[in-house]
């Protein structure tokens, strides 16, 4: 199959139903083990006994024909992945969840979907998860579907591989989901973003056989508060001109995980209709190498008319943003948040695990960390240091892509970003790992959303409820 024959490969959000069928199964706190089992029937006791049960996860009740007469799984329900470990746990067949406390539900279904998930596209004989859940509420399941639907999005798109996912199919995809919502797609590809002053998409990308492009949708009220989510599009980052070496590229497919974010961000947005008017940019290039890729030393006139210095054509990503950043910035949006995949620097200082967010505006920051707590989707903020300004001077044109020293990576980073947002439109910019390197309950090891939740919590709270 050609890759311009390739569809993207759509993992969809299966084997959870609203209804009360099947064996009853009852999530329980963990440390609620042993008043339950005190209060519990002596051979149910007897059994936990013999079978060695510690009180922690899942606990299959037989009946005397010796079929499941019930299922509890113990687990710390405040951790939103509680439920993650479970679709592997069950046996197969109907369980039907008997807590009511729509709060915790959310968890089981979230945490169930999430767990469930397997990148599977190019698996011959792929191994499902058998269990089939049931939850006896309609706004639970519908609500926590649209988080698991923008989930498995960012994950499929990153895991899917560079050679399956270039500009063309992020193009694509943007637009199957555009048209799932009578949104508005444009896009402008190759010297289209010439003609249109994109300077800095096109130098990056003009050195792949896929030509680069911005995408670009608009949805909703033109009355309603406009938002702008921008995604970095890097299908896969070689390094350019500066070669990555052989472990810094393996991963690389995922350099488009920016964009994977904020495609997802904007759907949600769209499935559970916000009330703003939203603007998703996605600039999509592949940050190749060959005769014509942009070189070290070269200078790049900026949409915005700043000319930039190229100290390394692997700070790619801060360049397709700049342009990007500077339409952005025209229709004054409300609120603007970028997403990318941008610098090694920030895991360095916070982990893989941990996303990187900085902002202008300190109010907005703090209630996003706020957001992102409460559904247990954590950001950190970091500072924009203005006197790390001065670190991306050039000595011939107005700015350089990048700092000489790696200190301060992502902070630099961020600087170089800010230089491209208006002073008076508040911005956040997410720096994110977008790939877990370790497994954990409900996190396989692959493409991961990251701040994502947290950022919706946040836009919900601020737009719905105003
Ligand atoms: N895509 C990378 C950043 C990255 C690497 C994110 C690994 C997550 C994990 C980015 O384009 C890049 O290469 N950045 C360079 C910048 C440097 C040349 C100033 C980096 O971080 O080393
Ligand atoms: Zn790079
Ligand atoms: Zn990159």
């Amino acid at each position: 199959m050609s890759q311009s024959q390739f569809e993207v490969a759509l993992t969809e959000v299966t084997g959870l139903s609203v209804g009360q069928q099947g064996t009853p199964l009852h999530i329980h706190p963990e440390n609620h083990y042993a008043e339950w089992l005190s209060n519990t029937g002596q051979s149910t006791q007897n059994w936990l006994e013999t079978s060695g049960f510690s009180g922690s996860g899942l606990a299959l009740i037989p009946a005397s024909d010796g079929t499941v007469a019930e299922a509890h799984f113990f687990c710390d329900t405040d951790d939103v992945f509680c439920c993650g470990e479970l679709p592997k746990a069950l046996p197969e067949g109907d369980f039907y969840c008997t807590n009511d406390d729509p709060r915790l539900l959310e968890k089981v279904a979230l945490g169930w979907w999430l767990g469930r998930y397997q990148y599977t596209a190019f698996k011959s004989q792929p191994k499902a998860c058998s269990g089939h859940l049931y939850i006896d509420d309609p706004t639970v399941v519908e609500n926590s579907r649209h988080l698991a639907q923008a989930v498995y999005l960012t994950r499929d798109l990153i895991n899917t591989p560079a050679e399956n996912l270039m500009p063309q199919h992020l193009g694509q995809c943007v637009e199957s989901i555009a048209r799932q919502f009578s949104a508005q797609c444009q896009q402008w590809v190759g010297e289209d973003l010439l003609d249109h002053n994109y300077p800095t998409i096109h130098a990056v990308g003009r050195a792949s056989e896929h030509p680069p492009r911005l995408i670009e949708l608009t949805w909703g009220d033109e009355q309603a508060p406009p938002v702008t989510l921008i995604g970095k599009g890097v299908c896969f980052d070689s390094g350019g001109l500066d070669l990555k070496p052989a472990n810094g590229m393996r991963n690389m497919k995922k350099d488009m995980g920016g964009a994977a974010h904020a495609l997802a961000l904007a759907f949600l947005i769209m499935a559970q209709q916000l009330p703003i008017r939203l603007r998703l940019l996605i600039p999509a290039v592949e940050n190749a190498v060959a005769g014509n890729a942009f070189r070290p030393g070269d200078v790049i006139t900026t949409r915005q008319g700043t000319t930039v210095e190229i100290d390394n054509t692997d700070a790619e990503g801060r360049l397709i943003l700049c342009d990007a950043l500077a339409h952005a910035c025209a229709d004054k949006p409300e609120l603007m948040i970028d997403f990318a995949t941008l610098t090694g620097a920030a895991r360095v200082a916070l982990g893989t695990e941990l996303p990187a967010m900085f902002s202008s505006d300190k109010t907005i920051a703090q209630a996003v960390c706020d957001s992102g707590e409460n559904v247990g989707d954590p950001v950190w903020s970091m500072p924009l240091h203005q006197p790390y300004r001065s670190l991306l001077n050039s000595d011939v044109a107005d700015l350089a892509n990048c700092a000489t020293s790696p200190f301060g990576g992502a902070i630099t980073a961020a600087l170089f970003l800010q230089e491209f947002v208006d002073d008076d439109i508040p911005w956040l910019h997410f720096d994110v790992m977008a790939w877990n390197n370790r497994k954990l309950a409900g996190r396989p090891t692959g493409g991961e959303a990251m701040g994502l939740r947290a950022m919706f919590e946040y836009l919900k709270t601020r737009f719905n409820d105003a």
